[in-house]
């Protein structure tokens, strides 16, 4: 396998493109379009965002310490987009990409009713590294939208068709492949003793290939 060594980037993804509503204490609000995001902690909750001082959004966020994530959609691609290449500071995102405010239970930030999942946070932390700041947020609430729920309550995203951003591109999720644990689930058709046999050769086999490949490229080094 032939790889290039580049300089230090980030390449982790793919990730979500998010968009994150603000406000300050004079009612003015806003959306910027996040991807440096993500989860920080299960319990307690807590998620971050991270901002250049330059967007028009790191005021507000820095004067109420407060911000929502509103999860994104391929109906929702247009609009991320936009809220991630115009300004607030000339435009008023809400207005232009027709999307509706909604009060939040606990900050002055509104959520973005078209998104399937808002998330409520509080600052609790602000970290410094360069050209982004790090805002660790404390998750206050969760708001789901119902209509990707089924009869038992159960809340299935992949539903709503949720975006993904990839190396500077949008795109929507794909085949479901498994779901958390599959690898090590009992097949209930199979006896355990099959299905163990079957893990067993399955895992030898994938050995035994790693072996081989490893032996090979060891001996075309030797070669050289
Ligand atoms: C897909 C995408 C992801 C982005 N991710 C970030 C990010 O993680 N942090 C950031 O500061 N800006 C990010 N941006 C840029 C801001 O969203 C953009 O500069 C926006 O216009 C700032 O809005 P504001 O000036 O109204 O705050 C991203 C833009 C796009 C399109």
């Amino acid at each position: 396998m032939a790889k290039e060594i580049w300089k230090p980037g980030n390449m982790l993804y793919p990730i979500p493109a998010v968009m994150v509503t603000v406000a300050d204490n004079q009612g003015n609000d806003n959306i910027i379009t996040i991807a440096w995001t993500g989860t920080v902690c299960s319990d307690p909750a807590l998620a971050y965002i991270s901002v250049r001082p330059s967007r028009h959004s790191y005021r507000m966020i820095e004067e109420t310490k407060e911000f929502v994530i509103n999860l994104t959609t391929k109906d929702l691609a247009f609009a991320t987009d936009y809220c991630g290449v115009k300004s607030g500071r000339d435009v008023d995102k809400f207005a232009e990409c027709h999307l509706t405010r909604e009060a939040a239970k606990y900050v002055k930030a509104p959520l973005i009713a078209e998104s399937p999942v808002n998330i409520e946070c509080r600052v609790i932390e602000k970290r410094e590294y360069g050209t982004h700041d790090m805002f660790v947020g404390e998750v206050l609430a969760v708001h789901a939208d119902k209509q990707y729920m089924d009869e038992t309550g159960r809340f299935d995203l992949s539903k709503a068709d949720p975006l993904v951003y990839s190396h500077g591109m949008y795109y929507s999720t794909g085949e479901k492949l498994g779901k958390f644990g599959y690898s090590v689930q009992k097949n209930k058709k199979t006896s355990n003793k099959k299905v163990n046999k079957t893990a067993d050769s399955k895992s030898k086999k994938m050995s035994k290939k790693r072996a081989d490949k490893t032996t090979d490229s060891k001996s075309k080094n030797i070669k050289k």
